[in-house]
């Protein structure tokens, strides 16, 4: 049996159409919702990305303002742009481009960004009130998978959900997100005895550790849905994710393709929460 191919292409593309009916409602109230993206340094993976917020942004019109930085840029020079764009009225969401470079302090920069435009979900408050079940800023690749699984009908309630990695940028906010559809989760990681045996209880099977074909074939339980959170470039050169797709497929009934998953959803879910953002500055009523 092949699975059925979660598209997230196709997904995004809904998600980003019903925004885009959002955005031209509040142009027409007079707001324009705006993402600050801050890019440190010359990364070629995390310049490409950009790239594609920037380019996303503009297709919704949704006002994107990137601040490209040199990477000899100090912590506090870096801290005083966060300042800036946390004290501008006229930016909704700021995103600071991980990884920074070396020497500049991650988490004291993301502690920065006010939890009120705090779209990338990473923030103490945001994650705080994921773990309390309160409406929030949802990190957007776990967010995003979840969309999918509820685009085509998989229902976590009373099922086994195993998460393979434990990032805070995905694998333990998804185990949280699954957990408040009430899955049974678990959370595997590189310390995991027994990866295999864990996996192959997955009626839900996320992965998040960025190693090509860290899942095979013989590790996916007949009939699950698999959602492959990983990008990583093979030997040649291509694009592919953490599960060794071809034998996955066979056993999955439902399988994510890389591209074409989590990617396209993460950057929808980014202008979603810019969206929201921009009504919540506005005092309009949102759907978190
Ligand atoms: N680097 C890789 N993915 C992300 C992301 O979703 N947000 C930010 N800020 N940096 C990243």
């Amino acid at each position: 049996m092949a699975a059925e191919l979660i598209d997230g292409k196709k997904v995004s593309a809904e998600i980003r159409e019903k925004l885009k009916g959002e955005i031209a409602d509040l142009k027409s109230k007079g707001i324009e919702p705006c993402l600050s993206v801050v890019l440190v340094g010359e990364n070629k993976a995390s310049q490409k990305y950009v790239a594609s917020k920037e380019k996303t942004c503009n297709a919704l019109g949704i006002k994107s303002i990137a601040h490209k930085i040199p990477d000899t840029t100090t912590q506090a020079e870096l801290i005083a742009v966060v300042d800036r764009l946390n004290a501008d009225p006229a930016v909704h969401g700021i995103l600071v481009q991980l990884p920074l470079p070396k020497g500049l302090d991650e988490k004291e920069v993301m502690n920065r960004i006010s939890p009120s435009k705090d779209v990338d979900g990473f923030g103490p408050d945001s994650l705080g009130k994921l773990m309390l079940d309160e409406p929030g800023f949802l990190p957007c690749t776990p967010h995003g998978a979840m969309k999918m699984l509820e685009a085509y009908n998989i229902d976590p309630g009373g099922k086994h959900a195993v998460v393979v990695g434990r990032s805070i940028i995905v694998g333990k906010p998804l185990a949280l997100l699954l957990l408040q559809k009430h899955a049974t989760v678990t959370i595997c990681h590189s310390r995991t005895p027994n990866l295999k045996e864990e996996c192959l209880k997955a009626d839900i099977l996320c992965v998040a550790v960025g190693r090509a074909k860290m899942i095979t074939g013989d590790m996916v339980k007949e009939g699950a849905a698999v959602i492959d959170v990983g990008i990583n470039v093979n030997e040649e050169g291509k694009i592919v994710g953490d599960v060794d797709f071809d034998a996955a497929k066979e056993r999955a009934a439902y399988i994510t393709p890389v591209p074409g998953g989590a990617g396209p959803m993460t950057i929808a879910m980014l202008m979603y929460n810019t969206v929201m953002s921009a009504k919540m500055a506005n005092n309009l009523p949102v759907d978190m």
